[in-house]
């Protein structure tokens, strides 16, 4: 997405990359979609978006994804803090490009930053050393309630990444149920999640924290 422009259009986000593609971000019920295709617009992607509330999760099923995802404890599982930054800059780097779909999924490459703050948050699977190789990391962004404290309420998943070499167990699922139940206790209520309909890997790993699927977006090229 670097380099793209964005800005409010009638009809939500709209995009233009630096190829000079038109992209809009809809609603998959948007009843504007079938003029915009007459018009010359394709649907280039097809994204969603899923939602857990904290009274709906199985706690002891999130544990177990802890578990399995740290190996039993061989790995560590704990929240990113400034000192990780430099490592979760060298896991998202060379992944930049990994996330299927268009705009609505990818996520701009990170810059280092200071983590956490009151509305962002990460979580990450370390293997052994000093400094730490991260395998696997999740950053939030959070909602504040209004009490005195803002005690964040919501959390919404801006990307979770897992290293190449570490994929198919389970340490999406796990750092993404460790996560949750670390802001479950903090006191958020909702957590919101989404991806690229050809993402399996990603929506398997929601489906088996609780998830459920309720928006349906499309993106739109011309
Ligand atoms: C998507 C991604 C995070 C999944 O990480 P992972 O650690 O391999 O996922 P898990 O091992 O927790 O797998 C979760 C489930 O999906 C399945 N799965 C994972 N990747 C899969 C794939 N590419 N194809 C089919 N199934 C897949 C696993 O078998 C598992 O299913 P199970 O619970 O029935 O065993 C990882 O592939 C990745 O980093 N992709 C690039 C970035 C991205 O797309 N992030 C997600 C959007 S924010």
């Amino acid at each position: 997405m670097r380099g793209d422009t964005i800005f409010n259009s009638d009809h939500g986000l709209q995009y233009i990359s630096e190829e000079f593609t038109e992209e809009k971000v809809l609603s998959a019920r948007d009843p504007s979609i079938p003029e915009l295709l007459a018009d010359g617009w394709r649907i280039a992607h097809r994204s969603w978006a899923a939602q857990l509330d904290a009274d709906k999760i199985d706690r002891a099923a999130l544990e177990r994804l802890v578990v399995t995802a740290t190996r039993d404890g061989a790995l560590h599982i704990r929240p990113v803090t400034d000192r990780d930054v430099p490592a979760v800059l060298d896991l998202d780097g060379p992944t930049i490009n990994a996330y299927p779909g268009g705009v609505a999924t990818r996520h701009a490459a990170l810059t280092p930053k200071p983590l956490p703050t009151p509305l962002r948050v990460g979580w990450g699977i370390f293997d052994r050393g000093d400094p730490a190789p991260i395998l696997a990391v999740t950053y939030l962004d959070l909602m504040p309630g209004d009490d005195p404290k803002c005690t964040p309420v919501a959390a919404e998943v801006d990307f979770t990444v897992v290293h190449p070499d570490f994929r198919h167990q389970g340490l999406a699922s796990g750092v993404k149920a460790m996560s949750v139940l670390a802001l479950m206790e903090a006191g958020v209520q909702t957590f919101r999640t989404g991806g690229a309909v050809e993402n399996v890997g990603i929506l398997a790993a929601n489906r088996v924290l609780g998830f459920v699927r309720d928006e349906e977006w499309v993106t739109l090229e011309r």
